[in-house]
């Protein structure tokens, strides 16, 4: 059959493989095809320009073709068409479109009307992923200091810790105990690519890791990685060791505003704010940790209605300059939506000293 397919070279391959699977755009059921040092990844539906520009802005140049492809003949990969005889009719439109897979976990947000029907759920999840043992469903938003999520077992085994690979680091993750969303995975590689060798980072909020972990394999640095939740710490820990990368990270159990104070003051020409509802409230513990010529603070934000991009931008500036520092956006993007009219954004801050006027 015609298949609308997204083509672009090889060695830009894997990044947009990654980016149209945390989209909910790679349609599955088709295979990926290679002509000459081309890649093409089949899709779901025809982009929109608006859609294919996102992309682009990504840095890759895009082509978007139809292909005649043959459907993979291998067990059904759409959870409708398996659920179909299950469920009532009128529920199957409720299924979800999309869910987290961590290692050997999913994750799922269902619909209330969903819940009666939920065990069969998680197994058509299992029978389709024939990696995950485990199915858990969404109880809640992310809440707390550590920012953890309720999960409730639908399937498979009570087992909450799982080894989860982004681009070819081995994470160890808790998923009811630490912080995790494969859906950052873009924002880890697209900060790690800027790394280079010999930087001094802190990461005030790690996590279990993913930015630190990602910037010590790919460049010789040294990482100070802090996280006020214990578990997350064990498991970065683990994961040093799953990559051969003890002593190149530096795990930290804390506040992070106590121990940059008592650590690490001057230390890093790049900090790491992914914190995204208070990084504010942190931005004078980031430039304490700044070397006194400066550096790069990759600060992380929740726009809304009331605190638009431009508002967002222009507090945090004016916060650095009361701080005494002078600072540029360098970059900026939406990275996710964060609720219903919020957005999370990146603000990829160039930050020297001295004092500027206010931003507007
Ligand atoms: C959004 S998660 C970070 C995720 C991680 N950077 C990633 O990309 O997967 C925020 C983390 O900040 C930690 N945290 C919250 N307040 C903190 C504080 N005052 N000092 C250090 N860590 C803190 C939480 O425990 C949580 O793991």
């Amino acid at each position: 059959m015609r298949k609308v397919c997204i083509q672009v070279d090889q060695r830009l391959g894997e990044r947009l493989r990654v980016m149209l699977v945390e989209r909910g755009l790679l349609d599955p059921e088709f295979p990926i095809t290679k002509e000459a040092n081309k890649l093409c990844f089949p899709l779901r539906y025809q982009l929109t320009s608006d859609e294919l520009h996102a992309l682009e802005q990504e840095t890759m140049t895009l082509a978007q073709i139809e292909l005649d492809l043959e459907a993979i003949s291998r067990k059904p990969t759409d959870l409708k068409a398996t659920l179909q005889g299950t469920l009532p009719d009128g529920l199957l439109d409720k299924i979800p479109h999309s869910l987290d897979i961590i290692g050997e976990i999913a994750v799922v947000e269902l619909d209330t009307d969903l819940v009666p029907y939920e065990a069969h759920i998680g197994e058509a999840i299992m029978i389709i992923n024939s990696r995950v043992s485990s199915v858990y469903a969404k109880e809640g938003g992310v809440s707390g200091v550590c920012r953890l999520r309720p999960l409730r077992l639908i399937a498979g085994q009570d087992q909450t810790y799982t080894i989860h690979t982004e681009y070819g680091v081995k994470l160890a993750i808790d998923v009811v105990h630490t912080y995790f969303s494969p859906r950052l995975g873009t924002e880890h590689d697209r900060v790690t690519r800027q790394v280079q060798a010999g930087e001094v980072i802190v990461d005030m909020f790690t996590g279990v890791g993913p930015f630190a972990l990602l910037a010590a394999k790919r460049q010789s640095v040294q990482v100070f990685a802090i996280d006020v939740n214990p578990h997350a710490i064990q498991c970065l820990k683990k994961s040093l060791e799953l990559n051969s990368l003890v002593g190149e990270v530096v795990p930290l159990v804390g506040d992070a505003r106590a121990i940059i104070d008592e650590q690490l003051v001057h230390k890093a020409n790049r900090v790491i704010m992914n914190l995204p509802n208070d990084a504010f409230s942190f931005l004078d513990a980031a430039v304490t940790a700044l070397n006194p010529k400066g550096g790069i603070i990759h600060f992380y934000g929740v726009t809304c209605q009331s605190l638009p991009e431009e508002k967002l931008q222009s507090n945090v500036l004016n916060r650095l300059a009361d701080l005494g520092w002078k600072a540029i956006v360098g970059y900026s993007r939406s990275v996710r939506p964060a609720a219903p009219h919020e957005e999370q954004i990146v603000l990829d801050l160039h930050v020297a000293p001295g004092i500027t006027t206010s931003a507007t």
